[in-house]
């Protein structure tokens, strides 16, 4: 009889039991996750719900290296990533995640165009690249980013939601 070994594709995401305490004064302290664990695996689509406060921002937040745990562990890619250094987990978010937050935390100084243009300058890219990728955003974002706009021109469109 002829067997096949088949392995479990890599999660994506997976944190293990996160624990995340917000500590505002010697006894004023939120525990605002208590052993969050989750898997996501590639190309998988999810969504995080749960009444206000219940922490779904926070995890996002932590999963996404935005913040730091109190115990537990992030994975991202078959990477552990809870212990990196913050010139590590920088180049990991520059390159790696992208977010799209609740108060979109564009630079209102700049045009939509320049804000986009702005992660991928970041990120050491070239010219060319700088001024394609953008359009290449817009269809998706439905944002007509190509025009030199001002970010809070587009409210309806540039909120999309959370964290
Ligand atoms: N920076 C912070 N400092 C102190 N407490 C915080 C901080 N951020 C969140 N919290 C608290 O942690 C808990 C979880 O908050 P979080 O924002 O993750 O919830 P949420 O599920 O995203 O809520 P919402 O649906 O309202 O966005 C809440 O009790 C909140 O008050
Ligand atoms: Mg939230």
């Amino acid at each position: 009889m002829e067997t096949t070994t088949q392995q479990a594709p890599q999660a994506i995401i997976r944190g293990v039991d996160i624990h995340k305490r917000y500590v505002m004064g010697r006894d004023n302290f939120v525990d605002a996750l208590q052993g969050a664990s989750l898997e996501v695996q590639p190309g998988e689509m999810i969504g995080v719900m749960g009444p206000s406060g219940s922490g779904k921002s926070t995890l996002l937040h932590i999963l996404g290296c935005l913040d730091s745990l109190n115990a537990g562990e992030v994975w991202l890619d078959g990477v552990r990533v809870d212990k990196l250094s913050r010139r590590e987990l920088a180049a990991l978010r520059r390159n790696e995640v992208g977010f799209i937050f609740q108060t979109f935390n564009l630079v209102s100084s700049f045009t939509a165009l320049e804000n986009v243009m702005l992660a991928a300058e970041y990120a050491g890219k070239g010219r060319a690249k700088r001024a394609i990728r953008p359009r290449m955003l817009s269809p998706w974002s439905g944002c007509p980013i190509e025009r030199d706009i001002a970010p809070t021109s587009y409210p309806a469109v540039s909120n999309n939601g959370s964290p």
